[in-house]
C-alpha cells in the first residue's frame, strides 16, 4: 500500500485553508510542505509561521521538504513548528547524520533527499537513521516539471538497497507524478508518493486525491 502525500505548493495560498481540507477530504491523511529558500534551490516559498499556521488548521500528518542550505540549523525547529516528517537534502548538509539525529531528538521523523542526479550511494550510509528517503524525480526548485524517465530504475535499486539492508526506511517519491504514472512508481517500491500540480492542477483537489489513490491502488 502507499500514501498520497497532497504538495501544497501548486495549491491557492490565499485559501490554504480550504484547499487543506480539500484533499483530506479526498483521503489523503498526509501533506507535503516544500520549505524553498532561493539559495539551495531557485525558487523562495515558505517557513516555519506558516507551518505553524497549517498546524493549527490540519490534523494531517506534515511532511515539510527543505529545499534549503544547511539544513541543521532549521531542521529540528521545523519539528517544533509542528511538522511530523522532516526532510533534508543529502547536497546540502556536509552533516547529513547529525541533522537526522537532530529532526529525531526533536520527535519527527527523519528523511534524506536526493537529487534526481546525485547517485545512490550518497545515501547509503544514512539509511540507518532516516526513517524515508525522498527520491526526487524532477529537479527540486518548481512543480509541475516533467517526471524524469530514469528515475524509476533508481527508485526500484533504492527499494534493493533498503531490502537486502533488513530497513524499514520508506521510500517517497517527488515530482511530476500524475495518474498516468503513479501505479508505476508504486510497483517500483515508492511507499509515499508526493503529487502537486496533479492534485491542484485542474482546480477538483478532492476529485484528483481519490483519483490519484484508485490508479495507484495496484496488487503487488
Ligand atoms: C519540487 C517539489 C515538489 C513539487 C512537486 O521542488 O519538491 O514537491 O511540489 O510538484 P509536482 O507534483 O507538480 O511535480
Ligand atoms: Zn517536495
Amino acid at each position: 500500500m502507499f500514501e498520497i502525500a497532497p504538495s501544497i505548493l501548486s495549491a491557492d495560498f490565499a485559501r490554504l485553508g480550504e484547499e487543506i481540507r480539500a484533499v483530506e477530504t479526498g483521503g489523503a491523511r498526509c501533506l507535503h510542505v516544500d520549505v524553498m529558500d532561493g539559495q539551495f534551490v531557485p525558487n523562495i516559498t515558505l517557513g516555519l509561521p506558516v507551518v505553524e499556521s497549517i498546524r493549527k488548521a490540519t490534523k494531517l500528518k506534515i511532511d515539510a521538504h527543505l529545499m534549503i542550505a544547511e539544513p541543521l540549523r532549521f531542521a529540528a525547529k521545523f519539528v517544533e513548528a509542528g511538522a511530523d516528517m522532516v526532510s533534508v537534502h543529502v547536497e546540502a548538509d556536509a552533516h547529513l547524520h547529525r541533522t537526522l539525529m537532530a529532526i529525531r531528538e526533536a520527535g519527527g521523523q527523519s528523511g534524506a533527499a536526493i537529487n534526481p542526479a546525485t547517485p545512490l550511494a550518497a545515501i547509503e550510509e544514512a539509511l540507518p537513521f532516516a526513517d524515508y528517503i525522498v527520491l526526487m524525480s524532477v529537479n527540486p526548485g518548481f512543480g509541475g516539471q516533467k517526471f524524469i524517465e530514469t528515475s524509476l530504475d533508481k527508485l526500484r535499486r533504492l527499494r534493493r538497497m533498503i531490502d537486502e539492508r533488513g530497513l524499514d526506511t520508506k521510500i517517497e517519491i517527488d515530482g511530476g507524478v500524475g495518474k498516468e504514472n503513479i501505479a508505476e512508481a508504486v510497483e517500483a517500491g515508492a511507499q509515499i508518493v508526493v503529487a502537486g500540480s496533479a492534485v491542484y492542477g485542474r482546480g477538483k483537489p478532492t476529485e484528483a486525491v481519490r483519483e490519484l489513490i484508485e490508479a495507484g491502488t495496484v496488487w503487488i
